[in-house]
């Protein structure tokens, strides 16, 4: 199956699960007690006590975008993969009555899931839209500021997302991103045990190419700041239970992991 349509039916499922009042975990983290160390305790009570409790329950992200980007009334914000939408109403709370919050997502359950939670957080200020990261359906230097929690790892074609966020973005305009990312070199299949723990389906980039793909872009000020860091013990449980020697493996894996907040500029003046 093509990498998209795996995505869309992993988080499919995971919004079907919230919407029967279970939980939006999924892949290797559903397997677990809770969610995960990479998805509790991104919020705190401040944020998640103004929310409708399914926007909270499917949270699947791996930071808080929200708490580390700025935002100032009246801007329009645009949320890359808004799954059940709760960085888009924190948003929408943010630039309030007078700025504008866009979720935008592909899969039709997680939309679905969204504008019911929309409804339930009576915000007007919000509008979810279907489509394609890759494709974003905004015009040119319509948003101030880009926000993601957890999806770019998704993408097949990272360079193109980088590419349309910074299309939309107006100059001087501010990316602002939650994502998982690696650190150094990592055995090819370490890797792909880990991204299978961290995620539904995952396919993180090293940091230093995160950079570079930004930068490649058109992006400036870009700041990778790491906000928590895997260790194996984290992951024993999943890998145990594939039959991998943990042990072995923990040497390639300390400090390699790790959710970071990613930030950048659209430079002022950009782009012919
Ligand atoms: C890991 S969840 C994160 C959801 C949300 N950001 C959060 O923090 O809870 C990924 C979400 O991104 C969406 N998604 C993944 N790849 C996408 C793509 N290429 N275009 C649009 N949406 C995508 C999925 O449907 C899913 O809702």
């Amino acid at each position: 199956m093509e990498l998209k349509e795996v995505v869309k039916e992993k988080y499919g499922q995971a919004a079907l699960r919230v919407h029967a009042g279970g939980s939006s975990c999924c892949g290797a983290a559903g397997a677990m007690e809770g969610c995960d160390p990479i998805t509790s305790n991104l919020y705190d009570a401040g944020q998640t006590g103004v929310l409708p409790e399914e926007a909270v329950l499917a949270s699947l992200g791996c930071g808080n975008p929200t708490a580390l980007a700025e935002l100032k009334a009246g801007e329009t914000v645009l949320d890359l993969g808004s799954g059940g939408g709760i960085d888009v109403l924190l948003s929408a709370r943010r630039v309030g009555p007078t700025g504008k919050a866009y979720g935008l997502d592909m899969t039709d359950e997680m939309l679905a899931l969204a504008r019911a939670n929309q409804h339930k957080a009576g915000a007007e200020n919000v509008e979810f839209l279907k489509g394609e990261i890759e494709h974003i359906p905004l015009p040119d230097n319509s948003v101030d500021v880009v926000i993601s929690n957890c999806v770019i790892n998704l993408s097949g074609d990272k360079d193109r997302v980088l590419r349309e966020a910074l299309r939309v973005l107006r100059p001087g305009g501010r990316f602002a991103v939650s994502d998982v990312v690696t650190r150094g070199d990592v055995p090819a299949e370490v890797r792909q045990n880990m991204l299978l723990w961290v995620g539904c389906v995952a396919g993180a980039l090293q940091e230093e190419d995160y950079r570079d793909k930004l930068a490649k872009a058109g992006f400036a000020g870009i700041e990778i700041e790491p906000t928590r860091v895997y260790s194996i013990e984290d992951a024993r449980t999943f890998l145990s239970g594939q039959g991998i020697d943990v042990d072995a493996m923990a040497p390639a894996v300390e400090g390699k992991f790790m959710s970071a907040f990613i930030r950048a500029t659209k430079p002022a003046g950009c782009c012919a």
